[in-house]
């Protein structure tokens, strides 16, 4: 049993059930994302409720240009990782391009592979249209857990055009409408809803009975999720409109280097009280 803290729940993990009880209770989902274990230990001890293992681990981790280089090899190290981290915290692997996009069967074959190497409670997959929610049918049918994700979807970078707002035309919002229905008729427990205006993801939230989870998707959706290293200031250079950070992790790293930097330099450290001594 994990220990209580008002509300919040320490220790203790969640169930997709809970994420639906959150929803019609009015709770927000908070979720991160996380790539290794030592922050996926800070978010279980912090008590955040979902970790998603993104494949922003492809940029904000290996230092891809995009998310499409990232392989399920390289998602299954790092979640395991994260597992290892956050043991009792529920945790999403986020199927990586071309790992659910050639037939039903082959994303089957991959989430199956990621749920069991990994422990993960669920996976995440990209898009809506008729294909991607009859996959999301056939994982979920084989009992796993799926995240939607709809609006902009960064493995189809390419075809969209860049990283910008989508839903902003009447066409664009219909379709993303349908899509929400038919990724909840498919069975998906949420629906991240990325880049997309406030009232769009408003409409679709209240219209829904699964969470949405939203990033650059204003107030109104059922819980928001960020980039772990975009929240707490780690990469500067990357500050979009819908971002804040909340600490400034790049701000404190510079100025440690700078400081170790300077004492090693300057022989003020070690100092004696870092060294050992031949007797005890
Ligand atoms: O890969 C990722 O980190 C994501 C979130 C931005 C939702 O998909």
């Amino acid at each position: 049993m994990g220990a209580s803290r008002g509300s919040e729940r320490v220790g203790v993990r969640r169930t997709v059930r809970d994420f639906l009880l959150m929803k019609e209770r009015g709770e927000r989902i908070v979720a991160l994302t996380a790539y290794d274990y030592l922050f996926a230990r800070l978010l279980e001890e912090a008590g955040i409720d979902l970790i998603l293992v993104g494949d922003s681990l492809g940029q904000v981790v290996l230092g891809y240009p995009s998310t499409l280089p990232v392989t399920l090899d390289d998602m299954i190290h790092h979640a395991r990782a994260v597992r290892r981290g956050a043991p009792s915290t529920f945790a999403v692997l986020d199927l990586p391009f071309m790992s659910f996009q050639v037939s039903p069967e082959d994303a089957l074959r991959n989430a199956g592979r990621a749920v069991k190497e990994t422990g993960v409670e669920a996976v995440k997959l990209e898009g809506g249209d008729e294909q991607r929610s009859e996959t999301a049918r056939v994982l979920v049918r084989a009992g796993i857990p799926v995240l939607g994700h709809l609006g902009l979807t960064p493995q189809s970078v390419n075809a969209l055009g860049g990283y910008r707002v989508q839903g902003r035309d009447d066409v664009t919002a219909d379709r993303l409408r349908r899509e929400a229905r038919a990724l909840q008729d498919a069975g998906c427990f949420a629906i991240v809803l990325e880049l997309i205006p406030a009232e769009l993801a408003g409409e679709i939230t209240r219209e829904l009975t699964i969470p949405t989870i939203g990033i650059g998707a204003g107030p109104q959706t059922d819980g928001q999720v960020l980039v772990l290293y975009d929240a707490l200031g780690l990469n500067s250079s990357f500050h979009p409109k819908f971002l804040k950070h909340f600490a400034d992790l790049e701000g404190e790293a510079r100025r440690g280097l700078r400081r170790y930097i300077g004492e090693v330099r300057s022989g003020s450290y070690p100092g004696p009280e870092h060294s050992f001594s031949a007797k005890s």
